[in-house]
């Protein structure tokens, strides 16, 4: 399929498994110059590697911690430093565990927001300037069904989802005006390396 996306430059968070992986991976068969980002050093190495030996496609791998502010800045920094632009933003890496209410204190709640709708509202806010500047740019975040249809297990993921909703129809209208589209994409249960483990531990969100 040719969606037009030759020679963009697109960074995935969460990228080196699960749908980060499949996105980015999807994104390089299209030409798209992509930038990988995780935390285990090795497993982003490996995924960069394959993807680059499938594809033939310019594939950056940054390790980054997006709950880290210098980790995303940095993440920014090199995209910029080695391609120049970053057109397409893919919000991806956040994960929130199951819970039961009464079990979460302050700290561990302020944990589960950070673990998802803050670092995509961190990531968003270092790429924005340089996509506003280009007056272009595209910014799909990753959300799920839990977003509008509550579980018992997945309430803090379902309560970031619904935020990372709301949140993107906000930006969608704030930057329209800049030529940036913002957009979610709220999948249904995927059998992801993470999933797979969670529903093994009886704690599917
Ligand atoms: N799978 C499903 O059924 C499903 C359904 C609906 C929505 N979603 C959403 O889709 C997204 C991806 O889910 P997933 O199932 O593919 O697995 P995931 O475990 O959420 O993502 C795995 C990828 O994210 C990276 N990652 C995790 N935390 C990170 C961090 N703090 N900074 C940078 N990278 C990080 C992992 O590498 P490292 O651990 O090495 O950092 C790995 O590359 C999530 O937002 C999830 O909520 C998933």
């Amino acid at each position: 399929m040719d969606l037009g996306l030759q020679g963009k430059v697109a960074i995935v968070t969460g990228s080196s498994d699960g749908i980060g992986y499949a996105t980015a991976d999807a994104l390089a068969q299209e030409g798209v110059r992509v930038v990988l980002c995780a935390r285990r050093e090795a497993l982003l190495a490996e995924a960069r590697d394959t993807i680059v030996k499938k594809t033939g496609a310019e594939v950056l791998a940054v390790p980054c911690d997006v709950q880290q502010l210098p980790d995303v800045q940095r993440l920014v920094t090199e995209t910029m430093q080695r391609f120049g632009a970053i057109h397409i933003l893919v919000n991806n890496a956040g994960s929130v565990p199951a819970m039961q209410f009464t079990d979460v204190d302050d700290a561990k709640w302020h944990q589960m927001l950070e673990g998802k709708l803050l670092s995509y509202i961190r990531v968003t806010r270092e790429v924005v300037p340089h996509m506003r500047k280009a007056r272009w740019g595209r910014i799909i975040s990753i959300a799920g069904t839990a977003g509008w249809q509550p579980s018992n297990t997945a309430m803090a993921v379902g309560l970031s989802n619904a935020a990372v909703i709301n949140w993107t129809k906000s930006m969608s209208l704030q930057y329209a005006a800049d030529g940036i589209l913002v957009t979610t994409v709220a999948p249904g249960s995927i059998e992801t390396p993470r999933q797979v483990r969670a529903i093994g531990s009886g704690k599917q969100t």
